[in-house]
């Protein structure tokens, strides 16, 4: 069964939909959305990070130096390594654009 639900990124407004089995930023593109910046795409540079507002989700491997423990419980992620498993409220944390 393939689920989808509605990200909504709150900085710029934009909502795009997600399947249960794809990852936010991967979504995102697809639909030629802009919202998250996009970088290395494997959970390594940080550029996609975002703060998980509402929702529920599910993690994949995450660089520890970009999201740590800490960051991770409080609703930190890389969009690039999140699954949704609700409609999802998110805010990137990094500008687009910003230098690496
Ligand atoms: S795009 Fe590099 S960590 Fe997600």
């Amino acid at each position: 069964m393939d689920q989808s639900f509605r990200i909504t990124e709150t900085h710029s407004g934009t909502s795009f939909s997600c399947s249960a089995e794809q990852t936010v930023l991967a979504a995102m593109e697809q639909q030629q959305q802009r919202c998250v910046p996009v970088g290395c795409r494997g959970g390594g540079c940080g550029q996609c990070k975002v703060q998980v507002l509402s929702g529920e989700y599910d993690c994949g491997r995450m660089s520890s130096r970009h999201v740590d423990a800490a960051a991770q419980a409080s609703g930190q992620a890389l969009a690039c390594r999140l699954f949704p498993r609700s409609d999802l409220a998110i805010e990137r944390l990094v500008a687009a654009g910003a230098a690496r």
